[in-house]
């Protein structure tokens, strides 16, 4: 009887499950208080010699059956063009730091191990001059990391007169002999990367000495760089919020706020990865809703994170002068079964979206100090934008979370205020709702909107005081299951869809279906 009973309380709450009436939420949005600008370098990318990230993924080679264009595959090419890519991190990662520059260029290319991440050959026909032209081809720019653990000062020096020097100068000959008369725009210089750990195990004092003299050296020639439009140099940061990297911050920003004129930062990096467990353990595709809400709580520290960091930052810089780049973030999960696991293959789901929609929130929130993230990592590498197989490609549903983003990139953030009510599933309690607000380049006001609720929909409000909100429209991602995944036999079980509503009777109310992410722009 006491089973029955179950069985019939099981079916009843099945059936129920549909129509639980949708959450009502009130959302206000205050044009009147804009807040800072939201640097279009939050919606970085990061590609690293790692798997199938370069080569497959952007170079197949120029006599390749697959469409390219001098050895970059095309379709990639057109899907990262539509994202409006604003820099590529390249070439690592741990690789920066055993990456030497001349290996990648000329006719005869250095032929090297990647002892990081598989031990594969590393054929090294995609460097310098097809790195640039891939940045060219997808209109982004370069975030160059020099090789700071196992390099030279002077190894670093050469590699930017080589990309920068206009004048006639050994290294310029030979750039233009290569290919390229015109010198390189490098907009971004990484100093090293995790040099607490794959970059040299490094204490943050010494890393600090060597820092220093690699910011002094390493400069950037080119004249279109040199007034304005600027190279960026960021510093290595910290990797986490224990006290090992809250001295590291310390002692970097501590030294800035003394420096002298022969040497600068512009930015200060940071990484954190959605993990929850090492080694990465969770599942990247067929889990189910314990696994969705605890790694996007897990997420949400992010948000700690910054502000730890930041505390510091504006102890010794109060004016932000230097910006957090978090130029490594994203979902790590477990290797794909029967993947190298060297190669850091995962599936990327609907989960995944979210998780990109909530951190994309939190970096425009502290819009002001963070103006650089660096999703890992662009192509078949960890939360992917695209996943390619030999000729086939599929975009992701973090890509369209991505492509959504667009009107936000260099918008001007302003602030919402809303009851998120709570998501708990077991012992995690999450924020229902998430929404962030801003204005963007042409002037239109951008909401996105997230239901992080599975099950329960959400009947969002939308208040401008003193403005009449007539319309709003744009795109919601969602699927049939947290971990709906798009496939290479089916790659479009995750896409956007479009979504608007009219105001009635005064009042805006968008409906946002369970698991979803919402961008809309609003009508006055
Ligand atoms: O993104 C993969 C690796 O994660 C990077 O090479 C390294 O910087 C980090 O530990």
């Amino acid at each position: 009887m006491r089973a029955f009973l179950v069985v019939v309380t099981l079916i009843v709450l099945a059936i129920a499950a549909p129509r639980m009436a949708a959450q009502k939420v009130e959302l206000s949005i205050d044009e009147s208080k804009p807040g800072a600008k939201i640097d279009r370098n939050l919606f970085g990318q990061f590609a690293e010699h790692l798997g199938h990230g370069i080569y497959d993924g952007i170079w197949v080679g120029s006599d390749s059956t697959i469409p390219n264009t001098r050895g970059i595959r095309n379709d990639v090419v057109v899907a990262l063009k539509a994202i409006h890519v604003p820099n590529v991190r390249w070439p690592g990662g741990c690789f920066a730091d055993e990456y030497h520059w001349r290996d990648g260029i000329g006719p005869e290319r250095g032929v090297r191990l990647n002892p990081n991440w598989g031990g594969v050959i590393e054929p090294n026909t995609f460097g310098t001059h097809e790195f640039m032209d891939f940045i060219d081809q997808i209109g982004s720019e370069a975030y160059v990391s020099v090789n700071l653990g196992s390099g030279s000062p002077h190894e670093a020096s050469d590699w930017l007169e080589y990309m920068t020097a206009a004048q006639a100068t050994t290294l310029e000959k030979e750039r233009a002999a290569n290919g390229h008369a015109a010198p390189y725009k490098v907009a971004l210089l990484g100093l090293g990367n995790e040099s607490w750990d794959c970059g040299g195990n490094m204490t943050p004092d010494y890393y600090l000495d060597r820092m220093k003299v690699f910011s002094r050296f390493v400069r950037n020639y080119n004249p279109a760089q040199i007034e304005k439009d600027q190279m960026l140099k960021i510093a290595v940061g910290p990797g986490g919020s224990e006290q090992r990297w809250t001295d590291w911050t310390e002692t970097v920003m501590k030294a800035y706020q003394q420096h002298t004129w022969s040497w600068d930062i512009n930015g200060l990096s940071m990484h954190s990865y959605t993990v929850v467990k090492w080694p990465p353990a969770f599942k990247s595709v067929g889990f189910g809703e314990d696994e969705y809400a605890q790694i996007l709580k897990s997420t949400l520290d992010m948000d700690e994170l910054i502000k730890k960091h930041s505390a510091i930052m504006d102890k010794y810089d109060p004016q932000k002068k230097v910006a957090l780049v978090v130029d490594e973030w994203g979902g790590w999960y477990a290797p794909l079964p029967g993947s190298n696991p060297g190669f850091l293959v995962q599936q990327n789901s609907l989960r995944d979206a979210i998780m990109a929609a909530l951190n994309i929130n939190i970096f425009a929130r502290h819009a002001d100090r963070v103006r650089g993230a660096n999703l890992a990592q662009m192509i078949n590498v960890l939360q992917a934008m695209i996943m390619t197989d030999h000729e086939k490609m599929l975009l992701t549903p973090t890509y369209y979370v991505y492509k959504m983003y667009v009107p936000f990139q260099d918008s001007t953030f302003v602030p919402v205020t809303f009851d998120a009510g709570s998501y708990k599933h077991g012992e995690f309690n999450l924020p229902r709702v998430d929404a962030m607000a801003a204005k963007s380049k042409d002037g239109k006001l951008c909401v996105e909107l997230t239901n992080v609720d599975p099950r329960q929909a959400a009947d969002v409000q939308l208040n401008v005081p003193g403005i009449n909100v007539k319309s709003a429209s744009g795109e919601t991602l969602t699927a049939a299951q947290v971990d709906s995944v798009n496939t290479f036999e089916a790659p479009n079980a995750v896409v956007p869809k479009p979504i608007s509503a009219k105001a009635q009777g005064g009042k805006l109310i968008l409906h946002l279906e369970p698991k979803s992410v919402t961008v809309v722009s609003v009508e006055q």
